[in-house]
């Protein structure tokens, strides 16, 4: 089955009771048990919901995984999925990781005694160099926020794979349309399921997938016990988002291409990062482990006048957090994305202050372009 068909017959589509064509929103917490010796299936909402449980098994189908669990936020998946690890366990981190990311390990799971060396990961040679005795895991995003460089994951699982640690890639910009970590060697994806995946902009959600069962029951284990789950109603919208993902990346891809190629000759812009450009240093990886370049990418901008100018005077294209919408979005990444990142810290992994982000949707490219122009000046 291709992924176009996964996306739409790839999980539990039809409702085993009525036959409806989708499975129905279990707005429950729990379920009346009838034998004290053998409690059924379902006993807990905060354990199994059988609306989470079609979304779970059609993002796993989609990532090539065994297991995918569901949860309440990216953020949600991404905290609940380093609980696997202990004190004393340090983790190898690409440098530009998610805002988010950055955050929860250098001021939360660093204080549990879990500690990361943040390396730039487009260098296999530099994400070998910081594995310590100590070192269980290698976590990267490729590509990355909001630089977009990319990271070899197939070297990068080997390297993993020598040293017996793990892999976790947050697949969030790429989406399994696009990407599938698990078929290069990786062991866990994860997903903001906010963005593209459920790609409406009305909700909140979060995966992680793995091929490996042993992984997969750790994380289940601190999903129920942490309650990060995702609710029915996001899971049903979730499920009814995902289906069309194909016709969405597309669409958007297309759009950006046009976009970055009127971008690239303005001359207020100095660089577009996109790894569809083939000056980008990451264009023959991206290519060899990517089924496209995706529908974001960021730009530099000549001077702090035209970068305010220019995000106070989109009106196409909202002037917000996040991306992966079907309507564009354009975010500046020092104050949004990566604001908990100190400032040198930003500066010296190039998310200046004029550095600006674009997630483009399903608009008429020439509008966009248009109203980009006019706001830029
Ligand atoms: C790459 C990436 N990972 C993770 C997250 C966190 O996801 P959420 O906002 O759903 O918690 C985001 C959010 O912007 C993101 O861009």
């Amino acid at each position: 089955m291709k992924l176009a068909t996964k996306l739409i017959h790839g999980g539990p589509t039809i409702d085993q009771q009525t036959g409806a064509i989708g499975i129905p929103i279990y707005q429950v917490s729990t379920y009346r048990q009838t034998s004290v010796d053998q409690f059924s299936k379902y006993d807990y909402a905060r354990g199994d919901n059988p609306t989470r449980e079609a979304l779970e098994e059609t993002i796993a189908v989609l990532e090539g995984g065994t297991r995918c669990l569901a949860f309440a936020s990216g953020m949600a998946a991404i905290s609940t999925t380093l609980m696997i690890f202990s004190p004393g366990d340090h983790l190898v981190v690409c440098d530009d990781v998610y805002g988010g990311a950055y955050r929860v390990l250098s001021t939360i799971f660093s204080r549990m005694g879990i500690t990361s060396s943040f390396v730039d990961a487009t260098s296999l040679a530099e994400i070998e160099a910081a594995i310590r005795p100590e070192t269980k895991g290698i976590y990267l995003e490729t590509p990355s926020n909001p630089l977009l460089k990319v990271t070899d994951l197939r070297g990068a699982a080997d390297i993993a794979k020598r040293y017996g640690i793990i892999t976790l890639v947050d697949n969030t910009f790429m989406t399994p349309y696009l990407q599938r970590p698990l078929e290069l060697g990786c062991d866990i994806v994860l997903h903001s399921g906010t963005k593209f995946i459920n790609g409406h902009s009305d909700l909140l959600c979060g995966f992680a997938v793995t091929d490996n069962s042993e992984l997969g029951q750790r994380i289940r284990y601190i999903q129920n016990a942490f309650g990060t789950g995702l609710g029915p109603q996001d899971s049903f919208l979730t499920l009814r988002g995902v289906k069309t993902l194909k016709v969405r990346m597309d669409q958007s891809q297309l759009n950006t291409e046009k976009i970055v190629a009127w971008l690239k000759l303005h001359p207020r812009i100095s660089v577009v990062h996109y790894p569809g450009l083939p000056e980008h240093p990451g264009h023959a990886i991206h290519n060899a482990q990517a089924d496209g370049p995706g529908a974001v990418f960021s730009f530099e901008l000549d001077s702090y006048e035209t970068t305010k100018r220019l995000l106070e005077n989109s009106h196409l294209a909202a002037f917000a957090v996040s991306l992966g919408g079907v309507e564009s979005i354009i975010s500046y990444p020092a104050k949004m994305s990566h604001a908990s990142v100190p400032k040198e810290e930003r500066e010296r992994k190039g998310i200046t202050d004029t550095l600006v982000r674009l997630s483009v949707g399903l608009e008429d490219p020439d509008d966009l372009i248009a109203d980009l122009q006019q706001a830029i000046g």
